[in-house]
């Protein structure tokens, strides 16, 4: 019990959880990195997630987990429409930038306006007009849902790949081919 010699090919036990193994191994799950923004009083607020999944097709529905220490969420969540701006291979550092706890967020980013208080980031590879449809409490942090109400694509971008605390590009390479059109 609690060996994974058969799956792993060497000796590695499964052990008991604590903070710095979780972290570790939730970094072995690869991410996209969504800029989550909006205009408030005419100031821009956002933030990166890495905890992006899109939830449901109708209602449509996508998610993000919110840590409950952020301090940029409780004025983020009364925006009327959030911009969920999915970044692009080109914008680590504007993905540096927009998680930075010291500085001028969008030092690297160009800001398009939405519908509301939605804020965009010019250069991504998608975007998605949002508003809260409800935020669940979950452990440290806030599953928030969030109701999709306008979504536009950059087709020809490629994504920006969060994986074991690292940034990264896709390689390109197709493995099996298209499961459908996207
Ligand atoms: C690649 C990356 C992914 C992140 N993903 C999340 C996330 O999913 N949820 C979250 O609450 N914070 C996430 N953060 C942290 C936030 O972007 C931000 O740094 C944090 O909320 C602290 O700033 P604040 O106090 O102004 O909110 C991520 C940061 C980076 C660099």
């Amino acid at each position: 019990m609690g060996d994974l010699t058969s799956i792993h090919g060497a000796a590695a036990a499964l052990t008991p959880v604590d903070g710095t193994d979780l972290r570790r191994t939730f970094a072995h799950f690869p991410s996209g990195v969504v800029a989550v923004c909006a205009r408030l009083g005419g100031t821009p607020y956002g933030l990166v997630a890495s905890t992006f999944v899109p939830v449901s097709l109708d209602p449509p529905l996508v998610s993000v987990c919110i840590q409950y220490s952020s301090e940029t969420w409780p004025r983020l969540k009364n925006a009327s429409r959030l911009g969920l701006s999915l970044l692009s291979s080109e914008q680590e550092s504007a993905a540096r930038g927009l998680s930075s706890k010291r500085g001028d967020r969008f030092r690297e980013v160009e800001l398009r306006a939405g519908n509301g208080n939605a804020a965009f980031v010019a250069g991504a590879t998608a975007w998605l007009e949002t508003s809260v449809h409800e935020q669940v409490p979950a452990g440290d942090h806030a599953v928030v849902l969030l109701r999709v109400h306008r979504v536009s694509v950059s087709p020809e971008s490629e994504p920006l790949v969060f994986h074991r605390s690292d940034f990264r590009a896709l390689s390109g390479k197709s493995i099996a081919g298209q499961l459908n059109s996207a």
